[in-house]
Formats: structure tokens, C-alpha cells, sequence
């Protein structure tokens, strides 16, 4: 990963990264203070070869005998493995992937019930403590759903990813379910690295070892380069100067729609990490070119209290020339350029004009591929901790999200 910061406080970010410099060695050392939360900053905490080959078997046997593949999960249970499946061409011989237990939406589960009609179907349950309501809620209905199918063998299509003593792990031996690990000590949002995405991953073809490298290539630059040319550091250096200047929000923008579930990865990390206290930036993003012609207005001519983070990733293809046919339709300009060169025209075009207006950095990174994946998503985890210790917040608790729970179990009249 390659930053710039906004050529406006590129100083004071090289002053803060040598001020914080120290949070590198903490990192290395596994963040003591945060001691039992951060075993994702090993890629391979949860990932040893056993477990690896456990889960590549259960993938193929998934993959041989189903039309769909049902994830059940919600927030950090589901959107590493959707960022990057959602992100990838479909790989021949790999089940459909559909996503529920997203929402308390009638016509969300409803829509789930029609399309798995008639096809054969396996599900994962992932929940950490199992008592988040929307994958309990659509658990219990797809379950049933298998088990009225399949009887008894409907135990064989079901897994269930859980922490070790959880209900959950009680209801898989009882049941004969598959049982994956949840890790205990870490929050959902930074379990990417563990079975609670890999088991997906590998469902859908993935090759979840060159993930397992990104990442891990990724954590050993984070943690050796110097602060001052350390771009995780200095990423998170330029959200606190930012911050302390007076920005209220970040605005993550990409000019690759299929990263339409990396920006939802993102905007949770940063949001339940780093959104407590009364402070925090406000975690949103654009997807390019075509927010342009709606959020383009805002950023180059609205409220400035706003800054942008443009994430550049290279083309998987340059996309077919755009040579005319002859008729007289007023794009010749276009003749013998590609979609790959239009849509790095677009983003120097709203680089250089947003850049008049509100500050604006950029991050560089490969083709959106697996490894590049596991390498965003250690930079952009690493980062926000950086970033949430310059703000002195505990980037692992989320006592926000807990207070609604609590409000609504009350009424639901949960025990
Ligand atoms: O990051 C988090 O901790 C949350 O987003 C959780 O992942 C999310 O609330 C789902 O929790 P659970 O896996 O317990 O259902």
C-alpha cells in the first residue's frame, strides 16, 4: 500500500508518525494493554495448517453438493468474507452465495426462502456469543427449513461457527452440526483471519493461503518501516491532523464498484472502533465514477468539514477499446482509449478538483484480488488502532451497539 497525504499537512503527518512511532514496537509486541483482542495482527493465530485443511475439506464437500451456500451472519460476521467473495469473478463449480441474518427485514428473508426453492442447499451459521438477533432469528428459520427438506440429513448442510463452550457449540454436538471457531478474544470485526471467514472463502474458491500471505506480507511493512515513510502510520496520522483540524468525517472513495462490501468492511471498523466519547470521524464512502454525479457535488462544493481518502486499485482489465462504429454520435474523442483509461482520467479529474476544496489523500494498492484483500484488510485493522490510540480510545469494546441490544431485548421480552 502506497499513502500521500494532502499535500497541506504532509509535514505534520511526518512529525506525528515519529511522535507515535512507538505504537509500531506496541503493535509488534501484540498491543500488551489490549492483550487477548488482538491475535488478528497474526494472520495465522487462527489459521494453522490443520485447521486450514479441515476447512479446504468441508469447502469441497460443500462445494460438490450445493446449488446455494447460505452464510448466516451479520456485521463482523460476515462482511470480510462478502467483501472479497462479492468483489471476485464467480469461480466455475461454486455453489451460489447468498447473505442472510443481515437484517430484520420480512422481504429480506422472504426473498431468501424463494431463491433456495428447489436447489440444494448448505448454510453457515456464524455468531460469536449466538445471541445477536438477526442470525438467531434466520437461523431458526432456515434450519427448519432444511430439516423439513433433507430430516436427518439436513445435519450434514449445516454449520456453525461459534466460540468454544457458546450455545452454539453446545447445539452442533447435540446436532451433529459442523463446528468452526469464533475466536473468544476477538470482536467481529477483526475475525478475517480466522475460520469465520476463511470456511466462506473457501466455499466460494478462494485461495484462502495466498489471503493468508497478503495479510502477512502486509503486517511485517506495517510493522518495520520507519514512521516517517510507514504508510499505515501515516494514514492514521493524517485522519488524527484532520481530525484535530476540524474534519467530522472521512470520505473513503473508490472507482471500483465491485468494492461495494469492502467500503461496508470499512465503515464498520472505523465507525464501532473508533465512534465513542462524543468524537470519532464520521467513517462513509463513494463509489465512483457514478457518485460523481451526485456526492461530486458535495465534496467539491459543500460543507468542508469533510476530507477524502481516494483508494486506487489497479484494473483486473482494461476493459474493451471504445473504437466507434462509424456513426456520428459525438464520442470519437473515444476512439482507440479503453474503460481503463477513462476511469483513471475520471479519478485525476475528481482528485484535482476535490483537492481544491476539501484536503484529499491518497492510498494505492494492487488488483483487487485475494492477496490484496488480506493486505487492506491488516493495513486499514492496524491503522485504526493507530488511529484510535492517537485519539486515546479503546478501538474493542462498542458499548453504543450494546445499549440498543439491551433496549430491544427488553421489549422483546429476551430473559
Ligand atoms: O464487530 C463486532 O463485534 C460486531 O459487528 C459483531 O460482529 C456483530 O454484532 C455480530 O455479532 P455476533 O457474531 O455475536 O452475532
Amino acid at each position: 500500500m502506497k499513502f500521500i497525504p494532502d499535500y497541506r499537512i504532509a509535514e505534520h503527518c511526518i512529525h506525528l508518525s515519529e511522535q507515535f512511532g512507538f505504537l509500531l514496537q506496541q503493535a509488534a509486541n501484540g498491543m500488551p494493554k489490549y492483550k487477548g483482542a488482538t491475535g488478528w495482527m497474526d494472520p495465522y493465530a487462527y489459521a494453522s495448517e490443520s485447521s486450514l485443511g479441515r476447512i479446504e475439506r468441508k469447502a469441497n464437500e460443500i462445494r460438490a453438493e450445493s446449488d446455494i451456500y447460505v452464510i448466516i451472519g451479520v456485521g463482523g460476521s460476515n462482511n470480510a468474507a462478502r467483501s472479497i467473495i462479492e468483489a471476485s469473478d464467480k469461480i466455475a463449480g461454486t455453489p451460489r452465495i447468498l447473505y442472510a441474518g443481515t437484517s430484520t427485514s420480512p422481504s429480506a428473508i422472504e426473498r431468501i426462502i424463494d431463491e433456495i426453492e428447489g436447489k440444494s442447499v448448505h448454510i453457515n451459521v456464524i455468531a460469536k456469543n449466538f445471541q445477536t438477533l438477526e442470525p438467531g432469528a434466520s437461523f431458526r428459520i432456515l434450519r427448519k427449513l432444511l430439516y423439513e427438506r433433507y430430516g436427518s440429513d439436513a445435519a450434514h448442510r449445516i454449520c456453525a461457527t461459534g466460540t468454544p463452550g457458546s450455545k452454539l457449540e453446545q447445539l452442533s454436538k447435540q446436532n451433529g452440526w459442523n463446528f468452526f471457531l469464533f475466536p473468544e478474544d476477538i470482536g467481529g470485526r477483526f475475525s478475517m483471519f480466522s475460520d469465520v471467514a476463511l470456511l466462506p472463502l473457501a466455499v466460494a474458491g478462494i485461495n484462502v493461503r495466498n489471503y493468508l500471505a497478503g495479510a502477512a506480507k502486509q503486517r511485517s511493512l506495517c510493522l518495520s518501516l520507519r514512521p516517517e515513510e510507514n504508510p499505515c502510520l501515516l494514514y492514521a496520522a493524517a485522519r488524527h491532523e484532520l481530525s484535530s483540524r476540524g474534519s467530522k468525517a472521512e470520505v473513503l472513495s473508490i472507482f471500483e464498484p465491485r468494492l461495494q462490501f469492502f467500503l461496508s468492511w470499512w465503515i464498520q471498523l472505523f465507525g464501532e472502533s473508533e465512534g465513542k466519547n462524543g468524537d470519532g470521524l464520521l467513517p462513509t464512502g463513494c463509489l465512483f465514477s457514478e457518485e460523481l454525479h451526485s456526492m461530486g457535488q458535495f465534496l467539491q462544493d459543500g460543507n468542508t468539514a469533510v476530507f477524502e481518502t481516494f483508494l486506487n486499485t489497479m484494473e483486473n482489465s482494461q476493459g474493451p477499446s471504445l473504437d466507434g462504429d462509424g456513426m456520428d454520435d459525438g464520442f470519437d474523442y473515444l476512439n482507440g482509449k479503453t474503460f481503463s483509461h477513462l476511469n483513471s482520467v475520471a479519478r485525476r479529474a475528481a482528485e484535482s478538483a476535490h483537492a481544491k476544496h476539501i484536503p484529499c489523500n491518497v492510498l494505492s494498492t494492487g488488483k483487487p484480488d485475494e492477496e490484496t484483500f488480506g493486505e487492506m484488510f491488516m493495513f486499514f485493522a492496524l491503522a485504526c488502532v493507530f488511529s484510535c490510540e492517537m485519539k486515546k480510545v479503546n478501538p474493542f469494546d462498542q458499548p453504543g451497539v450494546e445499549e440498543y441490544k439491551a433496549m430491544m431485548f427488553a421489549e422483546l421480552k429476551k430473559e
